[in-house]
C-alpha cells in the first residue's frame, strides 16, 4: 500500500463539506493507520516529540502528534469532534467526566482506552481526556479535529487538583519540547 497524505487531506476536506462528516473522517483515519509502515514512508518515522501541522483551517485541523516516551498530557477537552489514529507506540487515554454543579469545574475519572498501532477512534466534542505514552519509544498518531485546534477556546484541568482552567496552547506545545529535552538527557 502507498499512502498519499495529500489525498488524505483532500478526502478530509471533502468530508467536512459533506453529510456524515465524523463517520467519514473516522473511517479515513482508520484506513490511513491500517498500514503503519506505509504511513511512515509518507510522513516520516518519528524522531522527536511534537505536534506537526499537516492542515489547519477554521473547520479542520490535521496534525501528526508524536509523544515522547512515558510522556503524559494533563486532562483537556477539545470543544470539537476529533478522530485519532495511532501508527506507532501507544496512547493510553483516561476519560474524565465533570462533577455535577462543581464551582471549580472539577472532574473524575470515568473510563479508559488504550490505543495501539492501527487503532482509530472518534472523540465527541464534550470528551475530556488525558493521554500517556506508556512505552519506552516515541508514539505517533494522526489527530483530526473539526475546527482550528490551535485557536479554539477550551479547557485543561490541573493534574493535581483536577480544577478547570483555560487551555494554554503555548504552554502545551512547549511541554512537547520540554519532553524532548528530558528524553534526550536520559537516553
Ligand atoms: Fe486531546
Amino acid at each position: 500500500m502507498t499512502v498519499n497524505i495529500d489525498h488524505f487531506v483532500a478526502d478530509c476536506v471533502d468530508a467536512v463539506a459533506s453529510p456524515g462528516t465524523e463517520r467519514a473522517i473516522r473511517e479515513g483515519v482508520a484506513r490511513l493507520v491500517s498500514d503503519p509502515q506505509a504511513l511512515m514512508q509518507a510522513i516520516g518515522t518519528p524522531t522527536r516529540a511534537g505536534v506537526k501541522r499537516i492542515h489547519v483551517t477554521d473547520t479542520l485541523t490535521i496534525v501528526n502528534v508524536v509523544w515522547a516516551p512515558r510522556m503524559t498530557l494533563m486532562p483537556h477537552n477539545h470543544n470539537m469532534w476529533a478522530a485519532i489514529g495511532v501508527y506507532g507506540g501507544r496512547e493510553d487515554n483516561i476519560f474524565w467526566r465533570r462533577l455535577a454543579d462543581d464551582p471549580l469545574g472539577r472532574i473524575e475519572a470515568a473510563g479508559a482506552k488504550s490505543l495501539g498501532p492501527k487503532d482509530a477512534v472518534p472523540l465527541g466534542p464534550e470528551i475530556v481526556h488525558s493521554v500517556t505514552n506508556p512505552t519506552a519509544q516515541l508514539a505517533g498518531a494522526i489527530h483530526v479535529y473539526g475546527g482550528d485546534f490551535f485557536a479554539t477556546d477550551r479547557s485543561e484541568w490541573d493534574p493535581q487538583s483536577l480544577e478547570e482552567k483555560p487551555y494554554d496552547i503555548d504552554k502545551n506545545m512547549q511541554y512537547f519540547e520540554d519532553a524532548n529535552r528530558m528524553w534526550e538527557s536520559t537516553s
